[in-house]
C-alpha cells in the first residue's frame, strides 16, 4: 500500500478546496469531512445552514454555503442557460436545476470558487457524472471522461483497470483514449505503464466485430502516443509471460502488463470487482480521468476512510 501513502503525502501538500455536496445529507461525509478539517488534510466546501453544523467546521478552512442565499444564483442561471439553451434548456429550467446541490457543486467549479468535487454516497454515478459532463466538461485536448480503478494488494504489482465506471459501449476511438488516459494516470502515481487491450482474442485466435474493434484501437492507440500498448490479447497472455509465450505474443508488454483496458464496461466493472472479492485486491476509485477540473464519484456502500482517499485522490488532479 506504499502507493497509497505516497499518493496520500503528495495530496496533503496541495492547497485546494473540494466540495462534498452530501455532507449535510450523509453521516459518512459529515464525518469524513470533520476528520479532514481537525487533521487539516483539505480545504472544503459544505452545503446546508451553519446550525447544521457543529463547531469543527467553523473555520477558514471550510466555506458553508446555504445555496438558496447565495448571491451568485441568478448569475449561474444565466451561465447554465448559455451553456445549454441549444440542447434545449429554458432559463426558468436553469434557474431550479442551479439550486440543485448537485448542479450547484459544478457551477461552482466553473467559476473556480472550488478546485473539485466528491459525491455520490447518496446519489447515482449518473446524477453525479451527468452534470460534471454537461458543465466541467472535458480537458481541451481530451474527448472523453473514463473511469479508471488503482488496484493493490500487498506484495503485488499495482494494477490500473479502464474503463470501469461511465462508457457502457466504447467505440475503438474511445477505447483507444481510454488506454492512453489510463497510461497517463499510471505514469503520473506510479511509474512506466505498460498497457494490454484485453480481448476473448489473443492476435488474431478468433476473429469478430467485437475483436476487429479492439484491433482498431490498438492500433489508434500506438499511433497517437509513445506508452508501450499491445493487443488485442486475453488477459492470461497480458499478465504471464509463460501463456504470452504459448500464444507467440513476444511484445514488452504480454506477460507484464500493468494497465489493463477492458473490451466494454460489463467486463470492466465485473473484472475489478471479481480481482477485488476473490483475490482480494483494494479497488481504490473509480478515479474520473480528463475532467477540466476533478470530480469523482463515491461508490454508496463507501466508508468513511474510502470518502478521505478519494478526496485525497481528487486534490492529485489539481
Ligand atoms: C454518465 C452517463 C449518465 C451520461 O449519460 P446520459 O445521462 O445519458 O447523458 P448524455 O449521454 O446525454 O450525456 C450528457 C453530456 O455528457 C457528455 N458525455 C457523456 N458521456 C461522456 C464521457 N464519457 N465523456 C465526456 N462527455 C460525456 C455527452 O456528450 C453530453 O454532452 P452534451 O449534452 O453537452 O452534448 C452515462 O454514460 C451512464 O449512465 N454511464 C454508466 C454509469 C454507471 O451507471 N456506472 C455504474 C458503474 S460504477
Amino acid at each position: 500500500m506504499d502507493i497509497l501513502n505516497k499518493i496520500k503525502q503528495k495530496a496533503k501538500k496541495i492547497d485546494a478546496r473540494i466540495v462534498l455536496p452530501e455532507a449535510n445529507l450523509d453521516e459518512r461525509v459529515y464525518n469524513a469531512c470533520k476528520t479532514l478539517l481537525n487533521k487539516n488534510l483539505c480545504k472544503i466546501v459544505v452545503f446546508g445552514k451553519k446550525e447544521q453544523f457543529d463547531k469543527d467546521f467553523y473555520t477558514p478552512n471550510c466555506q458553508i454555503i446555504e445555496i438558496d442565499k447565495f448571491n451568485r444564483l441568478n448569475e449561474f442561471a444565466e451561465q447554465l442557460f448559455e451553456l445549454r439553451k441549444l440542447k434545449g434548456l429554458t432559463l426558468k429550467q436553469a434557474k431550479a436545476l442551479v439550486k440543485q446541490p448537485d448542479y450547484f457543486t459544478m457551477m461552482l467549479l466553473k467559476n473556480n470558487l472550488a478546485d473539485g468535487a466528491v459525491a455520490g454516497a447518496c446519489w447515482t454515478t449518473a446524477n453525479t457524472l451527468r452534470p460534471a459532463l454537461q458543465i466541467v466538461k472535458t480537458k481541451p485536448n481530451k474527448s472523453i471522461v473514463t473511469g479508471a480503478m488503482l488496484m493493490l494488494k500487498e506484495g503485488k504489482k499495482p494494477l490500473v483497470f479502464g474503463d470501469v465506471s461511465l462508457i457502457e459501449n466504447p467505440t475503438a476511438e474511445n477505447l483507444a483514449e481510454i488506454a492512453i488516459s489510463c497510461a497517463e494516470f499510471y505514469k503520473k502515481v506510479i511509474g512506466q505503464p505498460k498497457v494490454a487491450m484485453l480481448s476473448y482474442s489473443t492476435k488474431g485466435s478468433a476473429s469478430s466485430d467485437m475483436v476487429a474493434k479492439v484491433q482498431q484501437a490498438v492500433k489508434l492507440a500506438q499511433n497517437k502516443s509513445k506508452f508501450l500498448i499491445d493487443g488485442e490479447m486475453q488477459a492470461d497472455s497480458a499478465l504471464n509471460k509463460q501463456t504470452a509465450l504459448k500464444k507467440g505474443v513476444t511484445s514488452g508488454v504480454a506477460g507484464s502488463a500493468n494497465v489493463l483496458i477492458f473490451p466494454d464496461l460489463n467486463a470492466g466493472n465485473i473484472g475489478y470487482k471479481l480481482v477485488s472479492r476473490l483475490a482480494g485486491y483494494a479497488a481504490i476509485g473509480p478515479i474520473m480521468l480528463n475532467f477540466n477540473k476533478p470530480v469523482n464519484d463515491l461508490s454508496r456502500g463507501c466508508t468513511v476512510q474510502e470518502i478521505i482517499n478519494t478526496v485525497l485522490l481528487t486534490k492529485i488532479f489539481i
